[in-house]
């Protein structure tokens, strides 16, 4: 199979077709607490409101709507730009049958197939929003030491060297540049760890898809994808992008 090659990960791109926006623990907390308590939740829709009721844990929930309000303050900026001004109750932020995000307003209109990305973690959630024509995907991941075995299954040898097992912040990196992928594909965990590779050529990457990863690409017309990875505290924020050719829409 061959590799293919795209726009090194921190390459500068002019114009970014993506917004973010991040999401506070104690934010989502307040969401949490209403739904635990059975409380009318307003930011919250009515079907949010029945997906929240069926997590399965007081983290998960957390982070779901961590994800979600992060995910709102977005689209009401989005949909304010064009006129409609809704409320945070108003708009749904659900998941298709492959996990992926997709957002649903009053009227019946949808806003997702990769346009809309969440991400969260130690309960903080962040969201991203891009352009019609491009894709997104975000990853928030707190730096840490990854165990031996992890790193095994997780990294290809071409996206390793020995300086990593003491470096925690590449560690991270590297994992949330391939989650970050795997979202803006919306192959969620259908793709193998090492479908995904983030080639090491000295202190650079490359992507280079294989297998389940590189047919999804070249489904989505094979548009070049470009990152954004910054330290956010303690975590690694990633953003993959991508502008160009989407066949399957
Ligand atoms: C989506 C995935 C890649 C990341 O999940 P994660 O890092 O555990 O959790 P994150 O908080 O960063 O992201 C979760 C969000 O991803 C989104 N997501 C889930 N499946 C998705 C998919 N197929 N496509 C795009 N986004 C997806 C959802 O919005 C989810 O949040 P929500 O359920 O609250 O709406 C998940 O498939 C996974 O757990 N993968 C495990 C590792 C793996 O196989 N990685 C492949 C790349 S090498």
């Amino acid at each position: 199979m061959n590799p293919v090659e795209t726009t090194r990960p921190g390459a500068a791109v002019l114009e970014k077709p993506y917004r973010l926006a991040m999401c506070r623990p104690e934010e989502a907390e307040n969401v949490a607490l209403a739904v635990e308590a059975l409380a009318p939740a307003e930011m919250l829709s009515p079907a949010e409101r029945e997906a929240a009721s069926k997590l399965k844990t007081p983290k998960r929930l957390r982070d779901w709507a961590a994800g979600r309000l992060a995910a709102k303050r977005l689209l009401g900026w989005r949909l304010q730009q064009a006129g409609l001004y809704l409320k945070p109750g108003d708009i749904s932020v659900l998941n298709d049958e492959g996990g992926a995000p997709y957002a649903e307003l009053p009227n019946g209109a949808v806003i997702g197939s990769g346009t809309l990305s969440l991400t969260h973690c130690a309960g903080w959630g962040a969201a991203a929003v891009c352009e019609p024509w491009a894709l997104v995907g975000v990853d928030l991941e707190t730096v840490a030491p990854r165990a031996a075995s992890f790193l095994e299954l997780m990294a290809h040898d071409s996206e390793w060297a020995p300086w990593m097992t003491s470096d925690p912040v590449e560690q991270t990196r590297l994992w949330t540049l391939k989650e970050a992928v795997s979202k803006l594909l919306r192959t969620g965990l259908s793709v193998g760890f090492h479908d995904i590779r983030l080639v090491l050529h000295g202190e650079e990457r490359t992507l280079e898809l294989h297998g389940a990863a590189l047919e999804r690409w070249r489904a989505l017309g094979a548009p070049p994808i470009h990152f954004d990875s910054r330290p956010e505290e303690d975590r690694i924020l990633t953003v993959a992008y991508a502008a160009g050719a989407r066949s399957d829409r």
